[in-house]
């Protein structure tokens, strides 16, 4: 899978390319790459924003600014990428978007700043816009982070223990239910017991109490 970032801050993703599970999807022959709409933007001194028509406050990211930095990325050839363009007001981003998103071959993320996108970046360059939840962050970086974790540990390779994703919260193994509690030792801690059934070695019982917690929280 590659996943490109367009954004204005690629410095800020130097952390997230140094976890575990992304350094592992990308040993793995997945590409994350990242793309400065500075470094292709058709107007003068690196300017990328403007002012919105009709006033208000703020600056917007210009449609010719976002434009340039695809075709430079891809040329006219953007048939097969899913364009994403990141945006509070957007389809909520949850773990089916997540899966759906990890099954692609080639997902482009459009990180905002300032006041936001002209709205024709959404209309006509990005097939959709993505939320990560209802609240008005200062860029696309973090959201852009967000997707990208939970796509990137869905990919092959990316979790020590492959099992792990199998049986998550909202995962079809618990029918998209939250998961279940876990305990590990001291088995009593300060009379705070685990609960029996996870002592009993009966894997069938264990099996049957989880998902039924994780059937009580989906309630
Ligand atoms: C300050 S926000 C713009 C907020 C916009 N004026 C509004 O009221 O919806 C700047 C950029 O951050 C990103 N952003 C902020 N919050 C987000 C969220 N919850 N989900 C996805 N992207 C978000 C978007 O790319 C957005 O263009």
């Amino acid at each position: 899978m590659v996943i490109d970032v367009f954004t204005l801050f690629p410095e800020h993703f130097e952390w997230f390319v140094r976890q575990r599970h992304v350094s592992n999807a990308l040993a793995g022959g997945n590409q994350l790459r990242f793309r400065n709409y500075r470094d292709t933007t058709p107007l003068g001194a690196g300017q990328v924003d403007d002012a919105p028509y009709g006033g208000g406050a703020g600056m917007l990211m210009r449609v010719d600014v976002v434009d340039s930095a695809l075709e430079a990325a891809y040329g006219s050839a953007r048939e097969g990428i899913r364009k994403v363009a990141l945006a509070p007001s957007g389809r909520l981003f949850d773990e089916r978007l997540a899966a759906e998103l990890a099954g692609e071959q080639h997902v482009a993320l459009l990180c905002g700043r300032y006041e936001g996108f002209d709205e024709r970046v959404v209309e006509h360059l990005a097939d959709e816009a993505i939320s990560i939840g209802r609240y008005v962050l200062a860029g696309g970086e973090l959201p852009a982070m967000v997707i990208c974790d939970a796509v990137m540990r869905k990919l092959p390779g990316a979790l020590g223990d492959e099992e792990s994703a199998v049986e998550e919260s909202f995962s079809i193994a618990l029918e998209g239910a939250p998961e279940y509690p876990h305990y590990t030792r001291p088995a009593n801690y300060r009379g705070w017991e685990v609960p029996e059934v996870l002592l009993s070695g009966n894997h069938g019982k264990v099996r049957e109490w989880r998902l039924a917690q994780a059937r009580q929280r989906a309630e």
